[in-house]
């Protein structure tokens, strides 16, 4: 009896060492069979990435599309140099802080604009760089799509959606700018495009946290598609300087003279405000036709706010300061209404100055029809009539 007791006791823990060795085996081939896994697709990841790599060395600049996180497309020198013709200096359309800017066409047919960094320019790598994080980031049909870029060691380039007339300037002061043909632009599409430059600063300032400030908001940063519709461009390269604690300030984050709000000038305190001060300085150069600074000028007139904004309140004077170019054909209601809004954003005081917001807002009711083909040279449907408006819109109604 106590055999056969002796006998059950050993068979029991006969029983669970078995057991928990079997377990422990199938826990060790489990953990096994887990790193094999995790091993295995390390490295079938890494072979892919190789291949991706080998592919694009190979300069195969047929269909490979290698996006970032970020969605934008990465270029290999070759694939931009040719879809530049080699950089040939008849694609040449424009010169910029930046580097030289040239028209391209992707292999896919796709038409964009190159800006290749000038190596001996001003702007450094980090401003490569913030461009290209910024700009992934934003998206808004008023701001220039960047659809990718190129970094080969010191090779940097970036690739924009192609506007084909260019910038703003070029069609305001023709003979100023590259190649595109200067078109006179008529008082509706002036109003268009200020409204839709309006939308692309509203997007930064307020559809976006933190806020963006452009910083070097000006006419030649505005670009004009086959259509004449307005896309503001280089506010990437622009917000540099904030991220940059105790960092010296550069030409680049003071922007371009004559565009810079006073405060910033003098205090170097920046806020969206002095963009608006900017865009104030927009809406006189397309009321006007006279650049921000032009030292031919006598030298009262030599700094557009200071020669327009007293006379932007009075009827009279305004008609005498409206651009020769638009042959008097406007809604002198418009103008007026226009002219207030410009004389807000550049006033001295940077909180009287409107929202962006307020802008669009005030511009809204002045343009005909939104996003339509606009007819460029085309005869305008209104006329410069000395009664045709009696009174200033009220100015609070565009103040923040
Ligand atoms: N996406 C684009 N499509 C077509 N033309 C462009 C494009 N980007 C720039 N350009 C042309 O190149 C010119 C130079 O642009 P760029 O932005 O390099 O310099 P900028 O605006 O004159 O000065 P900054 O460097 O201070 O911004 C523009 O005026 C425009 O004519
Ligand atoms: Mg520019």
């Amino acid at each position: 009896m106590e055999d056969e007791m002796e006998y059950r006791r050993k068979e029991r823990t006969a029983l669970a060492v078995i057991v928990v060795l079997a377990s422990l085996a199938i826990a060790s081939l489990l953990v096994a069979f887990s790193y094999y896994c995790y091993i295995r697709n390390k490295v079938s990841r890494r072979l892919k990435n190789r291949k991706r790599v080998d592919h694009e060395d190979k300069g195969d600049s047929g269909n490979l599309q290698v996006t970032t996180d970020k969605g934008l497309q990465v270029f290999t020198f070759k694939q931009l140099h040719s879809a530049t013709g080699g950089f040939s200096k008849s694609n040449v359309v424009g010169h910029g802080g930046f580097g030289l800017v040239y028209r391209g066409v992707l292999s896919d047919g796709r038409k964009v604009a190159i800006k290749l960094m000038d190596q001996a320019g001003k702007q450094g790598e980090d401003e490569f760089k913030v461009e290209v994080e910024l700009l992934s980031r934003l998206r808004s049909p008023y701001l220039l799509a960047l659809l990718g870029y190129c970094s080969d060691n010191s090779r940097k380039l970036l690739v924009y959606e192609f506007m084909a007339n260019g910038g703003l300037q070029e069609h305001l002061y023709p003979g100023s700018g590259s190649n595109s043909v200067a078109l006179k632009l008529d008082w509706e599409n002036r109003l268009r495009i200020a409204l839709e430059a309006a939308k692309g600063m509203e997007y930064l300032h307020e559809h976006v946290s933190p806020p963006v400030i452009h910083r070097d908001f000006k006419s030649s940063n505005i670009l004009l598609d086959k259509n004449f519709h307005a896309k503001v461009s280089d506010f990437g390269l622009a917000k540099l300087g904030s991220e940059k604690a105790g960092g010296h300030v550069s030409t680049r984050v003071l922007g371009t003279q004559g565009y810079i709000a006073p405060e910033y000038a003098l205090t170097g305190h920046l806020t969206t405000k002095s963009d608006v001060y900017s865009y104030g300085v927009v809406l006189l150069e397309l009321l006007t036709g006279r650049v921000p600074v032009d030292t031919k000028r006598p030298p009262r007139e030599g700094v557009l706010v200071s020669w327009a904004l007293p006379r932007l309140t009075d009827r009279e004077k305004l008609i005498q300061i409206m651009d020769p170019a638009l042959e008097g054909q406007y809604s002198m209601k418009e103008v007026i209404q226009v002219a207030a809004i410009a004389a807000m954003c550049v006033q001295p005081e940077a909180d009287y100055r409107p929202l962006m917001a307020d802008v669009v807002q005030s511009l809204v009711p002045l343009v005909k029809c939104n996003r339509s083909t606009p007819k460029i040279g085309s005869s305008p449907s209104f006329h410069a009539t000395p009664n045709s408006s009696s009174a200033l819109p009220d100015p609070s109604r565009a103040s923040g």
